[in-house]
């Protein structure tokens, strides 16, 4: 649906976006997530046709974002980071006015604002001036205008963002319905967010992609690198020689206190060796009373890829 090619923008000197590609299916809910200045915005604005790009290509169904941006228009929905709203209409007036700019007559548009009203849960608020809303509430008209003209793709930008923790949940409900029929691409800074919300999570940091895959498919990369923790007892070093000496062990650390040894055992990438050490604990009878696998977490992966290319930048600025 989204097929995002080479994409780099300049601001001046300022790299923003640095040869991006990425594709998104129809259907479901990406979550396009990275921290602050990632480049999330700016890749979002290029794909709604507020900016052009510096270089590189992006197409929604196959239509170009800049050489066919009206058709690209017609096709997506955009809420923008902070939705501009006038606060001294009342939200019927205003997606009216919206309906109005977009060509809608007013037989259409009172039939699109009923049922923007029923899909974003707007309901007597509709009447209210936006002014007197709050800002959850606030939100849901930005979306009710983005959905106006039943668009099949919707592009959000960090769209939780300032709300309080119950407003969130219910933008988060909000999303996932229209998500059951609209593709929906999403930004946040916010892991948490993203594993609730997302099928599928495309992860930025300084400008480039650093991982894709559902939060599943990331849980697994990270699984593949979990460590094996024991406590045994016994004399260390004979302890440490034969866990070093299990197949599928590469490295293993050993302290010991009150003549308990803890290991923290780095097995083979896919590989479990827990079992192997607690045959080995019993047939030399060491009182094992503690075996577990700790997996890194989400939280840990996304720290660990996003530094480290946040640092691969300032080792190029340096250059
Ligand atoms: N209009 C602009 N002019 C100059 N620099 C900009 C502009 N917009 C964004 N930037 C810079 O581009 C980088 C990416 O910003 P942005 O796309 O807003 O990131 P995100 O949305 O992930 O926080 C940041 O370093 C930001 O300071
Ligand atoms: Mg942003």
């Amino acid at each position: 649906m989204i097929q995002v090619t080479n994409l780099t923008k300049r601001y001046g000197p300022v790299l923003a976006v640095d040869d991006v590609s990425f594709h998104v299916e129809r259907g479901g809910v990406v979550g396009f997530l990275g921290p602050n200045g990632a480049g999330k915005t700016t890749t979002l604005r290029i794909l709604s046709c507020y900016q052009p790009a510096t270089r590189g290509s992006a197409t929604v169904r196959g239509f170009d974002v800049f050489g066919q941006s009206m058709e690209v228009r017609r096709l997506v929905g955009y809420l923008p980071e902070s939705a501009p709203l006038y606060p001294e209409m009342r939200s019927r007036e205003y997606l009216n006015f919206r309906g109005k700019l977009r060509g809608m007559d007013s037989q259409e548009c009172r039939a699109a604002i009923n049922r923007v009203t029923e899909r974003c849960w707007l309901g007597e608020f509709i009447d209210r001036p936006i002014g007197h809303l709050s800002k959850g509430m606030k939100q849901r008209v930005g979306l009710a205008d983005a959905i106006m003209h039943n668009p099949e793709v919707l592009i959000l930008d960090e769209p939780t963002i300032g709300l309080d923790p119950v407003q969130i949940r219910e933008t988060r409900n909000l999303i996932k319905e229209l998500g059951e029929d609209h593709t929906i691409l999403l930004s946040s800074h916010i892991l948490h967010e993203v594993e609730q919300t997302c099928d599928r999570t495309i992860i930025i940091a300084a400008g480039r992609i650093v991982a894709t895959g559902s939060p599943q498919e990331l849980r697994d990369q990270l699984s593949a690198k979990a460590r094996v923790v024991a406590e045994v007892q016994g004399p260390i070093e004979e302890v440490r020689g034969a866990v070093q000496g299990l197949e599928g062990v590469l490295n293993v650390e050993a302290t010991s206190s009150d003549g308990w040894v803890r290991l923290a055992v780095e097995p083979e990438p896919q590989r479990d060796v827990r079992e192997a050490l607690f045959r080995l604990t019993a047939s030399k009878s060491w009182t094992l009373r503690e075996l577990r696998r700790e997996g890194a977490t989400l939280e840990d992966f996304f720290v660990q890829v996003t530094a480290r290319q946040q640092q691969a930048v300032i080792h190029t600025d340096n250059r």
